[in-house]
């Protein structure tokens, strides 16, 4: 069977030469190769975690579907849609947030750092939480399982994520497979091969620390005027340069096949200078870039056209994710009530099983909580006193399922009325003998 490759891509900012080089020219590259079956999806859903401005959202969604489609994505191999066309994702998120322990979202790394900020600038610790920020893994889960994807390409970052998208889908193939696996466990993918690509000042590439270089906004002159900030050591003209450790050298790499890369370093070493050298970086990487910088202007001129192979996308990606989620929803208990046979025969067998006597737990509108102990006809056969936690009574429960009647005689409870003791005595063994 081929191996499904599945990654999203958040719409929020512009994408530089680092998201170039580190994301999107190595997915796409993954994605011709033979055997595997890619998603490629825009994260829009998540972006408005991030984002309350619409024209932002709007923009970026255009602009990301337009790079990497300028980038050369080949739709007709590749699974391309937006997550928000996708009204499964949204299904499906809910069905996990149901078996989803808060404790595990409370040590996700990306809501603890926004706490963590917060308690920092002296604030209320949830100040700047929303409920989509706390939920975001939950959301990532479904974008995975929903398609059943064995490899998610991503950054560090998010190993953490994925992880937790493992531990919900065997929780709920646990709890709802009846021994199939519902959903395939992903596996995290972190591309080692890849370099990532330094920014101006030598750290990693990246809009935060404001030392990117751009991919396609202000064209060559932007590229040109970019590469000419990158740092490089006050070696003049006519010295011997170490090409090892050089940001510059690494961005001309990144770009480079063999033999220009062999080149470049021999003339470096043989005292080319850092002007001279930099324009050769400007006309190598413009030389990849400038072809699919025309063919960006151009989708973007017509989004009408990004458009229709987002919702063509869409339709593909429905044809796998509408049966799971049928299946998922059958799974769960939400299913159509059409088979009359069905329901007598689940009544005949919860009938039977009601012919045990059952103990309930429950809570009492002075907040205390209680036990009871009814007989299969419903009329009640114990009835604890209040405890002032859950845990209490489920001990005792607990006790009365394993020892049975011998618990009576120190159990905080009183007869129901009218139960006489020898029934109550006969039900405990029942209970027990069921356990067994
Ligand atoms: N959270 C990811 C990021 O910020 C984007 C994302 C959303 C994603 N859903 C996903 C990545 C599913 C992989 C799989 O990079």
């Amino acid at each position: 069977m081929s191996q499904r490759v599945l990654t999203g891509i958040t719409t929020t900012g512009t994408p530089h030469l680092g998201n170039y080089v580190g994301a999107i020219r190595p997915a796409i590259a993954a994605s011709r190769e033979p055997g595997v079956e890619s998603f490629f999806f825009l994260a829009d859903y998540h972006a408005l975690i991030k984002c309350d401005d619409p024209d932002r959202i709007e923009r970026s969604r255009l602009e990301i579907a337009a790079t990497w489609l300028a980038a050369g994505l080949d739709t007709s191999r590749v699974t391309f849609y937006r997550q928000s066309d996708i009204p499964e994702i949204t299904e499906l998120n809910w069905l996990l947030t149901c078996v989803t322990a808060k404790g595990q979202m409370n040590r996700a790394h990306a809501y603890k750092a926004t706490v963590d900020a917060a308690v920092a600038a002296g604030e209320e610790p949830d100040a700047n939480v929303t409920m989509g920020l706390y939920c975001y893994p939950i959301l990532m889960a479904a974008d995975i399982l929903l398609f059943n994807a064995h490899r998610v390409p991503v950054g560090r970052d998010q190993v953490q994520h994925i992880e937790m998208a493992r531990d919900v889908a065997q929780r709920f193939n646990h709890l709802f497979g009846k021994g199939r696996e519902l959903f395939v466990l992903p596996q995290a993918e972190i591309e080692e091969s890849v370099a990532t690509l330094p920014g101006l000042d030598g750290r990693k590439m990246s809009k935060s620390y404001d030392n990117t270089v751009p991919l396609f906004e202000g064209g060559a002159k932007a590229l040109k005027d970019a590469v000419a900030r990158i740092v490089t050591d006050s070696k003049l003209p006519g010295e011997a340069k170490d090409p090892e450790g050089a940001h510059l050298v690494t961005i001309h790499d990144a770009f480079a096949d063999a033999a220009t890369r062999a080149a470049f370093h021999a003339d470096l070493r043989g005292g080319l200078g850092w002007g001279d050298a930099k324009q050769r970086v400007v006309q190598l990487i413009e030389a990849h870039v400038g072809p699919m910088r025309e063919r960006y202007a151009e989708l973007v001129a017509h989004p009408e056209r990004i458009e229709d192979i987002l919702q063509e996308g869409a339709r593909k990606a429905r044809t796998t994710a509408t049966p799971l989620l049928a299946e998922l929803r059958q799974a769960v208990g939400l299913r159509r009530m059409v088979a009359v046979s069905q329901p007598k025969a689940a009544k005949a067998a919860g009938a039977e099983k009601s012919a045990v006597p059952v103990f309930k737990q429950y809570r009492e509108a002075d907040n205390l909580f209680y036990f009871k102990l009814t007989a299969a006809d419903g009329s009640l056969l114990l009835q604890s006193q209040g405890f002032a936690e859950g845990r209490e009574a489920g001990g005792w429960v607990k006790r009365f399922k394993t020892e049975g009647a011998a618990v009576l005689a120190d159990a905080p409870v009183t007869l129901g009325e009218g139960a006489d003791r020898t029934a109550v005595e006969a039900a405990l063994a029942a209970l027990v003998a069921a356990q067994e």
